[in-house]
């Protein structure tokens, strides 16, 4: 008999990526084996993501599309997953009846047990209480990269910021204890794994439900010691949570990477204060200063939203200077999508379609700017890369990104290199996404 077969479609964020390599871990233990073509799957887990309105349109395309998909594979199991599974509940199953499994944010761990329930036709069809306090993680992932790791330490957020859905999508904040991180971490070293990237909504309040304070600094040092661990990256850091202790921890320790990636969402202090976000513009300037004092090669990127709700021209302007005054080595610009529910949603004031679109194109070419500088800076200099492996499907030219996350091209003029390998890299030339030059040593 030929093995069962299974396809994961995967939207939204790096915590998203996550689960999906939980749940390809989870269905291989089954005895599934990966699909080459969804189409031909017995079992499709659709893993979702509603932060915008238009990754939600998209994804209830490709459910409805799974209805045609189905009709021609009988017996095929759709589950949809992740955070519109947990926003839409039972809602989505009445409007869309090929959808056989509905599974929240805080069922990933549970998801063998659950599909096997359902095939023993005993299970329920919708999970989506966020009651569930389970955060140890357990079992095997799969995971997509053959030397980078994504490795969560914490789930749900507690911020509340007033145009986020991921707080009501994904709960309350929920640690993993040190050792169970420690414990995943060694397991993918003995796999070879070389680049961990710790994943949390808000990384520096890690531990807080311990009811300790500054575990994240002491997390970064615990990982840093692990024999075989090269590089540790971690996102996402909120600017009025992140402090000195961390900032300090980059600095010192030999195998965590000079990149900050620190979302301001808007420079305005009106808006900030609308956001709830719990900092002002000139405490983030204060906290990029610190970062410039520890660790002055240190990269810093950055998150922003325009035409939240109520934004002026005057405030956007705030934003665009904030961009040119920090000089960011790149930012992901998001235009302010409503999200029924949150706060923001009802507010007045809601900016027209056309001035979001401009103001996005105003400071998307400011930052282009930006990011051109901090790269020409880089021209002339020797930097350490980790292989990720030949670009672009061309053998001849080789890829991989520097501790400060800049994405690196090489030419391989006849030498080996493997993914994962450490490359010296002398750069040569400049791009706003990229830089290129030549393996040295
Ligand atoms: N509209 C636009 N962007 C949003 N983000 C979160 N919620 C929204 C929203 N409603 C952005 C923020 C966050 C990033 C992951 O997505 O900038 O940092
Ligand atoms: Fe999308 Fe947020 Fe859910 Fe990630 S946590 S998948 S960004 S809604």
């Amino acid at each position: 008999m030929t093995a069962k077969t299974y396809a994961i479609l995967n939207y939204g964020c790096q915590m998203n990526e996550s689960d999906a390599e939980h749940y390809a871990g989870q269905l291989q233990e089954l005895g599934y084996k990966a699909a080459e073509d969804f189409h031909d799957a017995d079992v499709v887990v659709v893993n979702t993501c509603c932060v915008r309105e238009s990754a939600e349109k998209r994804i209830l395309g490709k459910i409805g599309e799974l209805k045609g998909v189905k009709a021609n594979h009988p017996g095929q199991i759709v589950c949809v997953a992740g955070c519109m599974a947990q926003k839409d509940g039972g809602k989505l199953i009445k409007k869309h009846p090929q959808i056989d499994l509905l599974i929240g944010t805080a069922h990933v761990n549970g998801f063998k047990e659950i599909l096997a329930e359902y095939l023993s036709e005993k299970g329920e069809r919708v999970y989506n209480s966020l009651e569930v306090k389970e955060s140890e993680f357990e079992g095997e992932r799969i995971r997509q990269s053959g030397f980078s790791a994504w490795i969560p330490i914490m789930y749900g957020c507690n911020n509340f910021c007033t145009y986020c859905i991921v707080p009501y999508v994904r709960g309350r904040e929920r640690s993993r204890s040190i050792e169970n991180i420690v414990d995943e971490v060694r397991q993918a070293v003995a796999k070879g794994y070389k680049e961990f990237t710790l994943l949390g909504q808000n990384v520096n309040s890690y531990g807080k439900d311990f009811g300790v304070k500054d575990q994240f600094a002491k997390l970064l040092r615990r990982v840093n010691e692990i024999p075989g661990v090269e590089r540790i990256r971690y996102m996402t850091s909120h600017p009025r949570d992140m402090h000195e202790d961390v900032i300090k921890a980059v600095a010192e320790c030999e195998h965590i990477c000079e990149n900050f990636h620190i979302p301001f969402q808007s420079g305005s202090n009106k808006i900030l204060k609308a956001m709830n976000r719990g900092y002002t513009r000139e405490k983030y300037l204060e906290l990029v200063a610190m970062i410039r004092r520890y660790v002055p090669e240190a990269a810093i990127t950055t998150d922003i939203i325009v035409g939240f709700p109520g934004e002026t021209e005057a405030d956007f302007n705030d934003t665009l200077n904030l961009v040119k005054e920090v000089g960011f080595d790149a930012a992901f610009t998001f235009i302010y999508s409503k999200r029924s529910g949150t706060p923001a949603a009802a507010m007045e004031e809601q900016v027209p379609l056309e001035i979001k679109k401009a103001r996005l194109n105003l400071l998307m070419e400011a930052q282009n700017i930006s990011s051109l500088q901090r790269n020409e800076v880089l021209v002339g200099k020797t930097l350490e890369v980790l292989a990720e492996g030949p670009s672009n499907n061309n053998n001849k030219v080789w890829s991989g990104r520097t501790r400060t996350n800049k994405l690196v091209l090489w030419p391989v003029e006849g030498r080996d290199f493997e993914l994962g390998d450490k490359v010296q890299v002398q750069i040569e030339t400049a791009q706003t996404w990229l830089l290129k030059g030549k393996a040295v040593e």
